[in-house]
């Protein structure tokens, strides 16, 4: 059963699809979704074998390109390389990119999809988890600087997302407890079903992707351009850049996001915000999902340190997104570092 949700966005809104099945039966049909014009496929090297090459089989005419795979080659490098691509594909103001993959290329060939004469058509196809339930969703794309993560981007809206949950059949097993440190975000914000591990299975994946899906697009709907409400999504994830930096990236993104969400969740309650069983409930699941919980012996304070460098900071105040309980985040700032330091020394 395909399933779709409506999203409305600045300059028109779209459909995020949910069609499981639809990569593997070669049913896709250019005229129902929004595929005009020239047709350009742009995948990584892992993916392109595994889907890239049903995609061609359904859209004969489609040209299709690939980049390495890795954070490393989501860069201003890759994004010319793809222009380069683009061109020889002949696809013009009329065409369609269609990104193929995990965060990375939704990012990096969103970005590019964005600005090639002054932006074409994007689809975006999710194959991760992350992707599927966070990324491609809310028109976020964008490349890293050598200077750091998502530093240069643009707010692009894709004309339709699809998303066939069988592909998560080939993710690693550890990119799936990643995209599940979101799905938990999501739930902690906004959608306690979602904190049910009877949902936590691949069966269960359509209805799981479906409600993660819908927490992401009430937010964004509510503020496109991250202004205000938007910012809730960082929960957990002052704790996690920080800790993704002075680890220098060696911390897979949602490992990060799963321990930022126990330490969120423990300076709630240190803050007087909620009670114990919210910690507890979270670091419960952490432990089912397989998601770490604890720093593995950081120094507290040098992650509170590098959290001053995150640009979400840019004032000098610390401004950490909170829980009051599940479905009640609250903004809170200037946290004594005290606080701070002593919740990461708790789960060290
Ligand atoms: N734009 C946004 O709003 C937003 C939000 C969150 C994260 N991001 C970005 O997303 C990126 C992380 O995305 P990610 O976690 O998907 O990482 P990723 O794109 O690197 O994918 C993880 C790995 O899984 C592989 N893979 C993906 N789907 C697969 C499948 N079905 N079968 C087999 N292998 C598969 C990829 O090739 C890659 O090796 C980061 O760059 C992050 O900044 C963007
Ligand atoms: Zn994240």
């Amino acid at each position: 059963v395909e399933e779709s949700i409506s999203v409305s966005a600045p300059g028109g809104g779209y459909d995020i699809v949910i069609a499981p099945g639809l990569l593997s039966s070669l049913s896709l049909d250019p005229a129902a979704h929004n595929l005009a014009g020239r047709v350009v496929i742009a995948t990584n090297t892992t993916l392109a074998p595994l889907y890239g090459e049903t995609l061609t089989t359904a859209l004969p005419d489609a040209a299709l390109v690939t980049i390495p795979d890795g954070e490393q080659y989501k860069t201003l490098a890759t994004v010319s390389r793809l222009y380069a691509d683009f061109l020889a594909a002949g696809l013009d103001r009329s065409g369609t990119v269609i990104a193929l993959g995990g965060g990375v290329v939704g990012d990096v060939v969103g970005f590019a999809a964005a600005t090639y004469m002054r932006g074409v058509r994007l689809v975006q196809i999710p194959t991760s988890l992350l992707a599927m339930v966070d990324s491609s969703v809310g028109g976020k794309v964008g490349v890293d600087l050598p200077e750091g993560k998502n530093l240069v981007g643009a707010f692009k809206q894709p004309d339709r997302v699809l998303i066939d949950p069988g592909v998560l059949a080939t993710l690693p097993e550890r990119e799936w407890r990643c995209g599940m440190a979101e799905i938990i975000k999501h739930g902690l914000l906004a959608d306690e079903k979602l904190l049910d591990p009877a949902l936590h299975t691949a069966e269960r994946a359509p209805e799981l992707i479906r409600r993660a899906v819908q927490v992401k697009v009430d937010v964004v709907q509510q503020d496109p351009y991250e202004r205000g409400v938007r910012a809730h999504l960082n929960l957990g994830h002052t704790f996690a850049h920080a800790i993704e930096r002075v680890t220098e990236y060696q911390w897979p993104h949602g490992e990060a996001v799963g321990v930022g969400l126990a330490a969120a969740a423990r300076l709630s309650r240190r803050m007087g915000l909620c009670d114990d069983r919210l910690p507890q409930r979270v670091e419960k699941l952490l432990d089912a999902i397989g998601l770490p919980r604890r720093t593995g012996g950081l120094d507290s304070e040098a992650i509170h340190e590098a959290m001053f460098t995150d640009k979400k900071w840019q004032s000098g105040r610390s401004r950490f997104v909170l829980l009051r309980g599940v479905g009640q985040p609250a903004i809170v700032e200037d946290i004594p570092p005290e606080a701070v330091i002593q919740t990461l020394d708790e789960i060290r």
